[in-house]
């Protein structure tokens, strides 16, 4: 990986710590990990991992930039979403799962605001204390009005929300399993020690859960000798946790993924498995860990039927392209401008690299799950890709 910029000493002895404890922890397990819990140690152990230390990640100086720090314009739209279901609801609260630096939060706010639709409360739950300091920073910044309303969690609610769920780019960064099918049986992939760094070694499983799932993918749409992929366990029970809670809303998830059928795509046959680092995107997880992002593509077809599982509907599911522009993104650029053209022209910059297709545009894609919330909610009301799940 010759093309990626060196990281300091400092940065060095710090992954070098966490990779201590990884190996500590391979050695106390028999020899090796499972690849989702090497994929959790590298993010979020505590005070070492990629998301719970102190490096940049987000923006030019970071590794990689989401929509909420490339423009306003995404929270601005997301503000009609959340409006149109708090209109529905009469009163309700947002409730935003990993905000990152807190940009999003303080943009949502200050719109919501402006279109007298603030929520009652605003909670953030983020895995991460160094980026729940950083989000706090964010709001205390740019909405010191605001900041009474909001409430960081630890846990979810137990039970009665009413309002809006968010997350943007949180799925992709949950810890996934990686597997090997090899037309008959399942090989779960783990991780062991290879003198100072790590390597992969698949062992033929015996787990229920992932071999019926595998073994659905290899009926539809089909799966080769060999194919590799990975599997987010962990959706079913965390939208079980959000279904408990849920009375009425809407819980709106944008990420990067695919339908079931263009995930398990042959073409797709090495994964979706993808790291960054100062922004170049590479396939090596064992690269520096913690000191660079891992992630996989989301199974949008999996987070609908985990969705329908626990009874909430489908509300919508579409490309982020045609979400932003029912949201009136085009009517919001042309609010802009072009008196103070330069940041008219900044505005349009930033909109195309939200819309187009060779950008985020197609991309990324936004689904609503939700229960009690009628008709159709911002965001869905132009393309309906729902039959494509
Ligand atoms: C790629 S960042 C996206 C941050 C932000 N939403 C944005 O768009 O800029 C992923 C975020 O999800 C958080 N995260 C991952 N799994 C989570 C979970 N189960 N609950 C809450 N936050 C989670 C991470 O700590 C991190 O803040």
């Amino acid at each position: 990986m010759t093309d990626l910029p060196a990281p300091s000493a400092q940065a060095l002895a710090h992954s070098e710590r966490l990779a201590g404890l990884i190996r500590r922890e391979i050695h106390d397990s028999g020899g090796a990990i499972p690849f989702s819990r090497y994929m959790e140690l590298c993010l979020y152990s505590p005070g070492h991992g990629y998301y719970s230390a102190g490096s940049q990640k987000f923006g030019a100086a970071g590794d990689f930039v989401t929509a909420p720090e490339i423009s306003p314009l995404f929270g601005r739209c997301l503000a009609r979403t959340c409006n149109g279901v708090l209109e529905q609801l009469g009163h309700g609260d947002i409730l935003e799962f990993g905000a990152g630096t807190g940009a999003l939060a303080a943009t949502l706010l200050a719109e919501l605001q402006l279109l007298g639709r603030l929520p009652g409360r605003y909670f953030i739950l983020e895995r991460s204390g160094e980026l729940r300091s950083r989000q706090q920073e964010t709001l205390r910044r740019l909405s010191p009005r605001l900041l009474d309303r909001v409430e960081w969690l630890d846990a979810l609610p137990e039970s009665g929300f009413s309002g809006v769920l968010l997350a943007n780019e949180v799925l992709d960064a949950m810890p996934v399993e990686r597997f090997r099918w090899d037309g008959n049986g399942v090989e779960r992939f783990h991780v062991e020690c290879r003198g100072d760094t790590f390597g992969w070694c698949a062992r033929e499983t015996h787990d229920p859960e992932m071999i019926a799932a595998v073994r659905r993918f290899d009926e539809d749409p089909g799966l080769h000798p060999g194919y590799v992929s990975e599997l987010n366990l962990q959706l079913p029970p965390w939208l079980q946790g959000i279904a408990t809670m849920l009375d009425r809303g809407l819980l709106l998830l944008v990420d990067y993924g695919y339908p079931r059928h263009e995930y398990y795509h042959p073409q797709h046959s090495e994964g979706t498995l993808m790291c960054h680092y100062r922004h170049r995107a590479h396939g090596d997880p064992f690269l520096w860990p913690g000191l660079q992002d891992i992630t996989a593509h989301v199974d949008f077809t999996a987070v609908a039927e985990a969705g329908a599982a626990t009874d909430l509907d489908v509300l919508g599911y579409t490309s982020q392209a045609w979400f932003l522009l029912d949201c009136g993104l085009d009517h919001l650029l042309q609010a802009a401008g072009p008196t103070d053209s330069a940041s008219y022209l900044r505005q349009a910059r930033e909109a195309k690299t939200l819309i187009l297709p060779g950008e985020m545009g197609e991309r990324f894609k936004c689904i609503g799950l939700g229960r009690g919330i009628e008709g159709t909610v911002p965001g869905f009301r132009g393309q309906d890709f729902r039959f494509r799940l």
